[in-house]
């Protein structure tokens, strides 16, 4: 039987990637950069079953119907092309990520399945190769398979946009989970309705582009003021030609405006803090390691607050996605 495990972690983009210049490809309107984390990581196994009908995803313990199960199928029927193979696969898929944290799974859970479904099937991909096809499940998910920083690069085709890893000084983030509000719009349906009606939308694709070269010329300096300054100033530009869309999206709720706000009464006090944030309520604050601490008990009034760091890319694990232990999770 053909099986292979594979661990990966979430990242937060410090560049933000949204849009897309091709849907089916999943190929970004401009590069982004971001941290592999080494927190809530997703451990998948694949398993071919040549002899069944149609793949089955059973994720923390459950088998996953509608979107969940059509989008790993998709994803799967990509890697059969690749292997010439036209076998169904079981996938089981643990993911460390508390649902409350609001930490999207889909960057940690492609790029582990992309590795687990490439070795099942019999590919041996190099870290391009992975990036492109992690790339076709979610596009942040290609940032995921690289360690500690990459960077995507936009690319026009398929072989052109992938991500690589980048130097960049030891960072940590301040994960604020604020209480409240539910993502109402999905990232892959916000993007759309930014790009279909944003008048601003021109201007967030060239200027993230040029942002793009700041921050990898800041990172490569060990600029860490620079560093700081545009992520905070990116996500708000993203949050801003979100919100310019029509209907309007805003994703950002009181309690994560407050974060922002106690990054800026940090920052006057010397202390080295910027907020991010993706798709939903949550706040992420940029500090160093010697400051995590400090920054972790000023925020811890806004929410729950776990410091992570730079952590691995997609690699292979021994041990399988047991059933147990899936099922222990779903409990
Ligand atoms: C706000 O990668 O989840 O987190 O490619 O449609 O699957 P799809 O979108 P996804 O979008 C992530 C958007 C973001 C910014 C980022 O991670 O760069």
């Amino acid at each position: 039987m053909r099986t292979a495990t594979a661990r990966a972690h979430p990242n937060i983009a410090l560049v933000k990637y949204w849009g897309k210049a091709d849907e089916e490809l999943i190929l970004p309107v401009a590069g982004s950069m971001s941290m592999t984390l080494d927190a809530f990581a997703t451990t998948t196994t694949v398993t071919l079953d040549p002899g069944a009908e149609s793949d089955v995803f059973v994720l923390n313990g459950s088998p996953a119907t509608g979107t969940a199960l059509a989008r790993t199928t998709r994803f799967l029927d990509h890697v059969r092309e690749l292997a010439g193979s036209s076998a169904r696969a079981r996938v089981d898929s643990v993911n460390e990520a508390p649902t409350a944290a609001g930490l999207a799974s889909s960057a940690s859970g492609f790029a582990a399945l992309a590795l687990a479904a490439s070795r099942a099937f019999g590919l041996e991909l190099d870290e391009r190769a992975l990036s492109r096809l992690a790339r076709r499940g979610s596009g942040s998910a290609c940032r995921s398979v690289v360690d500690r920083y990459a960077v995507w690069h936009a690319g026009t085709d398929d072989a052109t946009s992938y991500a690589e890893p980048i130097e960049a000084p030891d960072l940590r983030l301040v994960i604020v989970t604020v209480d409240g509000a539910q993502k109402a719009v999905s990232s892959r349906e916000g993007m759309r309705r930014t790009a279909a009606t944003s008048p601003f939308y021109d201007a967030w694709i060239s200027s993230t582009a040029r942002t793009l070269e700041d921050m990898v010329r800041a990172c490569a300096a060990g600029d860490l003021e620079q560093i700081g300054g545009i992520t905070e100033s990116h996500a708000l530009r993203m949050h801003a030609v979100i919100a310019s869309s029509e209907p309007p999206v805003r994703y950002l709720a009181p309690a994560s405006v407050a974060v922002f706000d106690a990054a800026a009464a940090l920052r006057a006090e010397g202390v080295f803090a910027h907020a991010t944030a993706d798709a939903g309520p949550n706040v992420c604050v940029l500090t160093t390691p010697g400051e995590a601490e400090r920054v972790a008990a000023a925020v811890s009034p806004h929410g729950r607050v776990r410091i992570v760091g730079p952590g691995p890319g997609a690699h292979l694990v021994d041990e399988p996605v047991a059933a147990a232990a899936a099922e222990e999770v779903a409990r």
